[in-house]
């Protein structure tokens, strides 16, 4: 496992095509889930610059903070609440624009401006959700969700 990421500048695509197989590195020889999440988050946070980003895992019948990178968060959630909880209950992804205009979004952090959530599924049930916040309005995109969604395959 290299010890530190290559991140050269560029669009965005090409900075996530840069990223997207060191991540893969990264997760390649830990079985331990975790482990897994909390060096995803590290990198992507340090790579992107976005304000927060995280995982939540499926627990009973709420998801319960995991491994992240940014401002504290709210450690429990329940299942239909907010994005993350529309995200587990929909099983899809949620790209929310602008948080503003998405009913019954939860701000664990007032900077939040803009938020993709995308659940990593086992079975056929949602095990866990990437939840990724920018401070920009509309600053995540199409790319944005495409490379969120690839993230989350590396760990199923
Ligand atoms: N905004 C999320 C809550 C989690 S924080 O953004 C870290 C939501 O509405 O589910």
């Amino acid at each position: 496992m290299a010890e530190e990421l290559t991140l050269s500048p560029g669009t965005k695509a090409e900075r996530y095509r840069e990223l997207l197989p060191q991540l893969q590195a990264l997760v390649a020889n830990e079985p331990d889930l975790i482990a897994n999440m909390a060096n995803l988050t590290a990198a992507i946070h340090m790579a992107t610059g976005y304000l927060w980003v995280g995982f939540y895992l499926v627990k009973g019948n709420e998801l319960v903070l995991g491994p992240f990178q940014g401002p504290i968060a709210c450690t429990r959630i329940q299942k239909g609440s907010g994005v993350c909880g529309t995200a587990w209950a929909t099983a899809s992804t949620q790209w929310v624009p602008d948080v503003n205009a998405f009913p019954g979004h939860i701000a664990c952090s007032s900077a939040s401006r803009s938020e993709i959530v995308v659940p990593g599924m086992l079975k056929g049930k949602v095990q866990f959700v990437l939840d990724v916040d920018s401070a920009v309005l509309n600053e995540l995109d199409e790319l944005d969700v495409h490379f969120f969604e690839q993230v989350v395959s590396l760990l199923l």
